[in-house]
């Protein structure tokens, strides 16, 4: 018979449970429940923990890597100074003349890292629509190293199909890397889906309360765990232990908050497709998703994200946007609060407008990141900036 106190036996811990007790080794002598800020550039040599000097290691990344790898189901983390620091970590460990396939939604500074910098390298990239089934035939075609996806992608929050991508791309010998940021690990586990690495911007639903930077990689082969320790120590892209300590403590709530962001997003997202004239609502978990087949059964929620394109001209889309009371207007996304944000003058400013046309980041599109406030608060924000711009 089981013995139902053998933690061999035990049924696995919850994802709340996880984010509330991973790593509470640090506990030692003190008996604290929460761990200090080791606000320490170096450590005496011959310690227990191994550690030896801050751009290397210490232990408030320790906890966190430990928290962020049990969330992904992966087997190792490493934790960045953002989720810019993480791209580059993984671009690092490519060679010149290395092909890079990437959907052709990303994030606009991935874009510009690529465009702007790897490119020197000779690092190359081409992009795909991996909402088309046929890009997956394309992939052999180019003999990448890597296939880089998002999903849901920033800003057109397009789904892509993260088991299908992997399978397609380990058949061209390919490896598969997913921006899980938009997701977050409790909606979304790319490893489980098949991919080999998850990158997490832990600016966003990871911490939520928009007080700190950080990236994380999640993997399950040691070879990715060894290179990724290698860059946060020799490119020195490592985070401060305060961010760490911040960010360990937003994760802890991060199932609590998901699930509120998703009623939230669902709503909001309703009232928008329902109530506005709005000529294009986009949620995953709308029906009308051109993915929500696909969002459903690879996310256990559609996150906070909508995005809506009024139909307004320039002028007046930031003229609403700068309107709003309760979703200031503002980069980044994933905060407890609302923000709101123009990608095209904003956050995808450094794409060029070609690229930005061709994949639908037009001069009148709007990102809302719903936070966790009453959602009656942020409708009636919204019906009352667009009935304003009506009357004017
Ligand atoms: C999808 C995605 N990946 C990566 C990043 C970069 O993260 P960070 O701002 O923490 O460098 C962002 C930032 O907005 C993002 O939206």
């Amino acid at each position: 018979m089981s013995d139902a106190s053998d933690p061999a036996h035990s049924p696995p811990e919850g994802f709340e449970t996880r984010a509330i007790h991973a790593g509470r080794d640090f506990v030692g002598e003190t008996g604290a429940i929460t761990p200090p800020v080791w606000l320490t550039s170096t450590f005496e040599y011959g310690n227990p923990g191994g550690f030896d000097y801050t751009r290397s290691g210490n232990p408030n990344f320790r906890l966190l890597e430990r928290a962020l790898a049990s969330l992904e189901s992966a087997a190792h983390a490493t934790v960045f100074a953002s989720g810019v620091s993480a791209i580059t970590a993984i671009v690092s460990t490519l060679k010149s003349g290395d092909v890079v396939v990437a959907e052709e939604n990303i994030y606009g500074c991935t874009y510009r890292l690529f465009a702007q910098v790897f490119a020197k390298f000779g690092v190359s990239i081409v992009y795909l629509d991996f909402t088309d089934p046929a890009s997956l035939e394309k992939i052999a075609e180019h003999r990448p190293a890597l296939v880089w996806i998002e999903s849901p992608t920033n800003p057109n929050l397009k789904v892509i199909d993260i088991a299908a991508v992997s399978r397609a791309a380990h058949e061209a010998g390919a490896e598969v890397i997913v921006d899980n940021t938009f997701a977050s690990s409790f909606l979304q586990r790319p490893l489980e889906l098949g991919a080999d690495l998850s990158l997490l911007s832990t600016t966003k639903y990871t911490n939520g309360h928009s007080d700190a930077l950080g990236g994380a990689v999640c993997s399950n082969d040691p070879a990715w765990r060894e290179k990724m320790i290698f860059a946060q120590k020799a490119l020195g892209l490592q985070p401060s232990p305060m961010d760490c300590w911040l960010t360990l403590r937003g994760l802890k709530t991060e199932a609590i908050r998901m699930e509120r962001h998703c009623a939230n997003a669902l709503r909001f997202a309703e009232f928008l497709e329902r109530e506005t004239e709005a000529a294009e609502v986009r949620y995953p978990f709308l029906p009308s998703h051109p993915q929500h087949e696909i969002a459903t059964r690879q996310m256990n929620g559609g996150s906070g994200i909508v995005t809506a394109d009024f139909g307004l001209d320039l002028e007046q889309t930031l003229r609403f946007v700068e309107s709003l009371r309760y979703f200031p207007k503002a980069e980044s996304l994933g905060g407890i609060e609302s923000l709101c944000c123009h990608p095209a003058s904003m956050t995808h400013a450094s794409v060029p407008r070609e690229q930005r046309e061709k994949v639908g980041i037009s001069d009148s599109l709007v990102r809302f990141s719903v936070g966790i406030e009453s959602v009656d608060d942020l409708i009636r924000d919204v019906r009352d900036a667009l009935a304003r711009l009506a009357r004017s």
